[in-house]
C-alpha cells in the first residue's frame, strides 16, 4: 500500500542531489510532486520522469513564493530542502573572522529565510485541511560549529530551532501540522562529487572525509528520502518538533568520548 496515496507534497530543491531522491520516493510512495528550483534544465526532467509539477522558484524571494501560493493554494507535505554552502555564490572566506556580511548574508537568505518562507507558505496551505507535515532538511552542522563555514553552520542551526517554533505553532493553534528536521552528515551527492573527483585513488579521499564517522562511509539520498517518508506518512503521527540524526553515529560520539 502506497504511503503517500492521494497526497500533494512540494519539494525545494528538486532538481538534484537529497530533493531528487525525496522527490522520486515521495513520487513512488502515491503522491503528486511539485519540485520548486531555480535549477529549470533538472527540475523539469526530473518532474517529467515522474509525472510530477516543477514550478520556478528561488526561496529566498518571498514574491516567488506568493505567486506558489496563488497557483498550489492547499498542499499536505511540504520539504524545505534548498541549501548552500556558500561556496556555490562566493569562493569565500566563510570563516568568523574574515567572511563578508554580503556572503552571510545570502547563505542565510536561502537556508533560512527559505526554510522560514516555505513553513509559513505550508501553514497558510495546509490550514485548509487543518492537517499535513513540514519536513525542514537541516545538517549535523546545525548542532556544531564548522569553522569554515560559519554561516551555513549558523543557518542551519537556525532551521533546527525554527521547526520547533513551528512545531509548538501549529499545536497551540489546533492544527495537526507537524514539523520536524532532518539533520543530515555527508550524504553523497552531486555538490561532495565535485571535491571527490575521479581517479585511482578516488576511494582513498572518500575514505579520509569519512575518517571521523563511526559508520566510515558516506549515507546515500536514499537513506534520506526513506527518513523524510517516515516523517511525512501516518506512521509518524505523534511526531512533531523532532531533530532526526541520520549521521552514521558521528554526533553519537564527540572529543569527549573516550578513545577506542
Ligand atoms: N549532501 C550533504 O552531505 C548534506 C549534509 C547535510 C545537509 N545537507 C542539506 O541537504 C540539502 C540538499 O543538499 P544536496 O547535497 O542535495 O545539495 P545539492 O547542491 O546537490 O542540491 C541542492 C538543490 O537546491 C537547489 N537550490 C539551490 N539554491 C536554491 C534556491 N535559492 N532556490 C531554490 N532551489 C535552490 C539547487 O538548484 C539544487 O537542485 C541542503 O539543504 C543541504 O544543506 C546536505
Amino acid at each position: 500500500m502506497p504511503k503517500l496515496q492521494n497526497k500533494s507534497a512540494l519539494v525545494t530543491g528538486g532538481a538534484r542531489g537529497i530533493g531528487e531522491a525525496i522527490t522520486r520516493c515521495f513520487a513512488r510512495e502515491g503522491a503528486s510532486v511539485v519540485i520548486a528550483d531555480i535549477d529549470s534544465e533538472n527540475g523539469r526532467r526530473v518532474a517529467d520522469e515522474i509525472g510530477g509539477t516543477y514550478f520556478e522558484l528561488d526561496v529566498a524571494d518571498e514574491s516567488g513564493w506568493n505567486r506558489l501560493a496563488a497557483s498550489h493554494p492547499q498542499i499536505d507535505i511540504v520539504v524545505n530542502n534548498a541549501g548552500i554552502t556558500g561556496f556555490e555564490d562566493s569562493p569565500g572566506p566563510h570563516d568568523p573572522e574574515h567572511s563578508s556580511l554580503a556572503d552571510w548574508h545570502r547563505v542565510h537568505a536561502v537556508n533560512l529565510d527559505g526554510t522560514f518562507l516555505g513553513c509559513r507558505y505550508a501553514i497558510g496551505a495546509m490550514r485548509a485541511k487543518g492537517a499535513g507535515a513540514i519536513i525542514n532538511i537541516s545538517s549535523r552542522s546545525g548542532l556544531v560549529g564548522i569553522p569554515a563555514a560559519a554561516a551555513y553552520a549558523s543557518s542551519k542551526a537556525a532551521i533546527r530551532n525554527h521547526s520547533k517554533s513551528v512545531a509548538l505553532y501549529c499545536a497551540q493553534q489546533g492544527l495537526n501540522i507537524r514539523c520536524n528536521s532532518i539533520h543530515p552528515a555527508a550524504i553523497l551527492t552531486p555538490m561532495w562529487e565535485a571535491l571527490i573527483g575521479d581517479g585511482p585513488d578516488r576511494e582513498a579521499r572518500m575514505a579520509a572525509m569519512v575518517a571521523d564517522t563511526p559508520m566510515k562511509r558516506f549515507g546515500t539520498v536514499e537513506e534520506v528520502a526513506a527518513l523524510a517518508l517516515l516523517l511525512a506518512s501516518d506512521d509518524a503521527t505523534y511526531m512533531t518538533g523532532s531533530e532526526l540524526h541520520l549521521d552514521g553515529g558521528l554526533l553519537a560520539g564527540s572529543a569527549a568520548s573516550p578513545g577506542d
